[in-house]
């Protein structure tokens, strides 16, 4: 049986939480591996709807293992009002696991995401005001919280006081904010230690044991690769590794034990936040995506930057993960276009290019060469097979599928779990 990773191919918001869902049934570990609660997954099962932020989807699967890996940073009072949601839905988190490893988003952090921004001024990021940046800065700059920290009362109080002798001079002294006081941040983080002690999972050695039992592992990506702190349109990125590469780091299982990596992309395409956007739709069209495909962000609200599916991002995603499958999400959302635009290429100064510019120079001014196909006006959220689809939507996931340079294993034509057209299974 196989590892199988679930990442982001475009900006974010692609469906990863639904595709990693419906493999959960079939699975026995699902493993988030970066990002914390900036994600924001919409799965739907019977109808009824759940937002999922810090937890990974498989934690809406009986007898399925969630997991908190390393590469995670972990927002503890999020963590427990997540839980609590789901506990008071009638959902059974008891088998939730976390890394000792993984970073701990303290509060000073969410201050530091917010003057952050504030000093960027008109250069903001649009960041979701998590603390995600600052978190994975104090982790690359080693004054870093961990999970394990919690279980060691005085290097905890140790760790905060060095970070805060950092945090505190700036937010008081460059930035007129009022500072943290060390004991009220060490108490405050000791407070969920009991409750946490009983997730730790030793989660390095549990996942490749269980893959030598023959065992099957979904890790369910946070973000996505245009979103990568390496491979995105850097500086407007989330700050962990996204693509398929983190899955490795961000759990400790190595890339020879790793059988299929899936990229989730729309049939369209959307970004929240500032940054480079080349299909982006600033007409009618940008407006209907936006409403008929209901783009408005899971976890800030904040209305999704639109456009049409851009071919040459898609064939980045692929290079960057070594892509074995896409999972394109959302056709249902084009039907009743007329007209449906992809982007091919783009054009940079006068000439065609096929690859993405790897400077963000570049990339700000390319120009998106497009070609139309046909689109279709009959409802196709029902459709249970590639056949039963209208000749021309079959006919634009064929020119997707040659375009990306990537088969187009499945297709999602409505939010619920069901709503899925399967033409190769991701698990064999
Ligand atoms: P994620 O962050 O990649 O997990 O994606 P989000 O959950 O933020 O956004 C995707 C949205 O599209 C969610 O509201 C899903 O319920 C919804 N969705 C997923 N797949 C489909 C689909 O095939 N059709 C439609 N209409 N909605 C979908
Ligand atoms: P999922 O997992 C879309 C964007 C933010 C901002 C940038 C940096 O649901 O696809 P951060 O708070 O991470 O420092 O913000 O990244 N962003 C996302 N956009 N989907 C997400 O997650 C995102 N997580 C962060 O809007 O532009
Ligand atoms: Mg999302």
């Amino acid at each position: 049986m196989p590892a199988v990773i679930i990442v982001g191919a475009q900006w974010g918001d692609e469906g990863k939480g639904k595709a990693s869902d419906q493999l959960g049934t079939q699975v026995d570990y699902v493993v988030k591996y970066n990002g914390g609660n900036n994600a924001g997954h919409t799965v739907v099962v019977d109808g009824e709807k759940f937002a999922l932020h810090l937890l990974p989807a498989g934690i809406l699967t009986p007898g399925c293992t969630p997991v908190i890996g390393n590469g995670v940073v972990v927002d503890l009072d999020v963590l427990f009002s997540e839980i609590e949601e789901l506990n008071s839905r009638g959902i059974d988190t008891s088998k939730l696991r976390i890394s000792n490893n993984a970073h701990i988003i303290p509060s000073y952090n969410k201050t530091m995401d917010a003057v952050n921004e504030r000093m960027l001024g008109s250069r903001k990021l649009g960041t979701t005001g998590r603390g995600i940046g600052p978190t994975y800065a104090d982790k690359m700059n080693r004054i870093g919280l961990r999970i394990q920290d919690l279980f060691d009362p005085s290097i905890l109080r140790q760790k905060v006081e060095g970070a805060l002798q950092q945090k505190n001079g700036l937010l008081e002294k460059v930035y007129g904010e009022d500072g943290f006081d060390v004991d009220a941040v060490t108490n405050e983080l000791l407070s969920y230690a009991d409750r946490v002690k009983p997730m730790l999972m030793n989660v390095t050695a549990e996942l490749n044991h269980a893959l030598d039992r023959g065992e099957t592992l979904v890790f369910e990506g946070g973000q996505a690769v245009m979103l990568d702190i390496d491979h995105g349109t850097y500086p407007f990125v989330t700050s962990s590794s996204c693509s398929a590469a983190g899955a490795c780091t961000g759990s400790g299982v190595g890339p020879r034990r790793i059988d299929r990596i899936v990229g989730v992309a729309k049939a369209y395409i959307t970004r929240v936040g500032e940054g480079p956007f080349p299909t982006e739709l600033f007409d009618e069209w940008g407006e209907r995506l936006r409403e008929v495909g209901g783009e408005y962000g899971t976890t800030t609200g904040r209305p999704r930057r639109c456009g049409w599916y851009d071919a040459v991002v898609a064939r980045y995603a692929s290079q960057v993960n070594s892509l074995t499958d896409i999972v394109l999400t959302k056709l249902d959302v084009l039907t009743g276009i007329e007209q449906i635009s992809v982007c091919v290429a783009y054009e940079l100064d006068g000439q065609r290019i096929e690859d993405l510019p790897d400077s963000q120079t570049d990339m700000r001014h390319v120009k998106p060469i497009y070609e139309y196909f046909p689109g279709w006006t009959e409802d196709i959220s029902q459709c249970a097979t590639f056949e039963e689809l209208p000749q021309a939507a079959q006919d634009y996931v064929l020119k997707l599928e040659e375009l990306s340079g990537c088969r187009i294993s499945s297709i999602g034509v409505g939010p619920g779990r069901d709503q899925t057209i399967v033409r190769t299974s991701l698990l064999d």
